[in-house]
């Protein structure tokens, strides 16, 4: 049994959530929804779409069918009465806040490894810079319990400790001097739109250069980091009350909101994915590394529990959720698992006939590049060859080439976001975690989920890899019928086009 907010010592009266549209956000609010508490969420409107709507449709979503079939369509019009939509950007600021909040849980955030460097730091640093700004100006003084991950250390340690990262960063700087290197290429461009794409790759590989050359792995982790500063210098200095909370790798629920519950591919899924469709056969890693993982129910238990339970001094606590050191998995028995699993319950091809990937092996970064080199220069030659050849003779060889230059591409992509990952050795202590979960149930606050009951096997094969499934199956279907629906679109086009002009290229598109 999960814990219960409503059992909780310290009971809220009035939340503010961000990020409830997305995976971590959207089950803490399932928590909510179930208690008598004003709740206000900070949601940004998109394209056509309000926030109210955007809210509206989030609790139509699976995360909510449990709650949604336990109280019945009149629980469901008392608690979305209870819920208040500030309607916002946090990267570009936030309107006047209610002046009765007492707990804040910010788990907003882009967790792309590899955004434009200015985008990430607009969303992970300026966003939580203008919440405390407006929590300030409201003259308020909740617990905010603001979420960050466990990956925002430089230093290549044995165990990441449940502390502040030590840095000498200076976040404004950061967030000027991104800035300014857009105006630059944006400047330089001269207002070529076909630029628009460079200038984004260009600030991307900014980020990740930046981030590397100060120690960390990629402009997510030190965007974090940054974040964690801004919260600790804008909130926790002033005497209140924050806790950093640090998850590791955040994957499907055990029990809530729903057994094997996941919102779209989370950052292990593409890897998980790419090998069930035998895309991946070799990576960067080492078999005896520990991969940190663990299920959302869990994130939200401490979540929860951290907000009912603040520690009692002003300043900043910092709380690591994860597995690596209360029951570690290794890198091997992950794969072993998920091997295991896709044998019994093979993923379909596009024709709908099953997929036998090859065994998964793990290569040293030296091995794996010198590999990838061997088989760049190979493709290369094979390409350079099938020039030569007359193009209908050679068609089927090209489409071959062509698939396995965009294999290389996809495994040089995911090495270069991944490997930093695969290759660690850090473990992340979670004492005071452990200590506040057992606080809680102390109190008599039963049951939140123990990551140390947790037998991986059972997770991965019978929870989270059926999920997973799912899920592929899911946006295949999708992506299916959204080509369908471009074909159809586009089909009229064609067929009229040899009637209007009869050029070669229109005849081929026809035939
Ligand atoms: N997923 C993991 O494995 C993992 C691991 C460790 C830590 N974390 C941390 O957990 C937190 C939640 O992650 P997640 O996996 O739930 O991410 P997610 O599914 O991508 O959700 C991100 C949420 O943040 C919102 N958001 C992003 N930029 C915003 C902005 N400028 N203004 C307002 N809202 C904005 C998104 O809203 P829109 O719908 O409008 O985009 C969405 O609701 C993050 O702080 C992340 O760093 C995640």
């Amino acid at each position: 049994m999960s814990m219960s907010v409503h059992e909780l010592p310290q009971r809220p009266r009035s939340v503010l959530l961000t990020g409830v549209t997305g995976f971590v956000g959207q089950a803490v609010l399932e928590r909510f929804v179930r208690e008598d508490v004003d709740v206000h969420v900070v949601v940004r409107a998109r394209k056509d779409v309000s926030g109210e709507e955007r809210l509206d449709e989030v609790l139509t979503r699976n995360a909510f069918d449990r709650w949604r079939s336990e109280v019945g369509p009149d629980g469901v019009a008392a608690a979305r009465a209870r819920l208040h939509v500030i309607e916002a950007d946090l990267a570009e600021g936030l309107p006047p806040l209610p002046a009765d909040l007492d707990l804040v849980v910010h788990s907003a955030s882009t967790v792309s490894f590899d955004e434009p460097w200015d985008a990430a730091l607009r969303t992970n640093v300026l966003g939580p810079a203008h919440l405390y700004d407006a929590l300030h100006a409201a003259g308020v003084d909740p617990h905010v319990v603001h979420v960050s991950t466990s990956y925002v250390g430089t230093d290549r340690v044995d165990v990441a400790l449940e502390e502040p990262v030590a840095h000498d960063v200076d976040w404004r700087a950061e967030v000027e001097d991104s800035f300014a290197l857009r105006t630059r290429l944006t400047e330089e461009a001269g207002g070529d739109p076909a630029a628009a794409r460079d200038i984004e790759t260009a600030l991307r590989t900014h980020g990740r250069r930046r981030a590397r050359e100060l120690g960390w792995t990629d402009s997510y982790t030190m965007s974090k980091a940054l974040g964690e500063r801004v919260a600790e210098e804008c909130w926790a200095a002033g005497g209140h009350r924050l806790t950093i909370l640090r998850p590791t790798i955040i994957e499907s629920a055990v029990q809530r909101p729903h057994p094997g519950w996941l919102d779209g591919f989370k950052v292990a899924d593409p890897l998980i994915a790419a090998y069930a469709r035998d895309r991946l056969f070799a990576f960067p890693g080492h078999a005896d590394a520990v991969v940190d993982i663990v299920p959302v129910d869990v994130v939200v238990d401490a979540a929860l529990a951290a907000a009912r339970i603040p520690h009692d001094a002003p300043g900043a606590r910092y709380l690591q959720v994860g597995s690596s050191v209360s029951n570690p998995i290794t890198l091997d028995e992950f794969r072993a698992h998920v091997e295991e699993q896709v044998a019994a319950h093979p993923w379909p091809d596009r024709a709908g006939r099953p997929i036998r990937p090859r065994p998964w092996r793990f290569l040293s970064p030296d091995e794996l590049d010198s590999w990838a080199e061997r088989r760049a220069t190979m493709l290369d030659r094979a390409a350079r060859a099938l020039e030569l050849v007359p193009f209908s003779m050679g068609d089927a060889g090209r489409r071959r080439v062509e698939a396995a230059s965009r294999g290389l591409t996809l495994m040089r992509d995911y090495v270069a976001i991944y490997q930093p990952y695969t290759c660690s050795r850090t473990i992340y202590d979670d004492t005071q975690t452990r200590r506040l979960l057992a606080r809680a149930e102390q109190l008599g606050i039963a049951g939140a989920l123990d990551v140390t009951r947790i037998d991986w096997r059972t997770y991965l094969g019978s929870v989270h890899m059926p999920s997973l499934a799912r899920l592929a199956q899911e946006r295949r279907r999708r992506s299916a019928s959204r080509r369908r629906a471009a074909e159809a679109r586009t089909a009229p086009e064609r067929v009229r086009r040899p009637h209007t002009r009869p050029t070669a290229v229109a005849m081929g598109a026809v035939v």
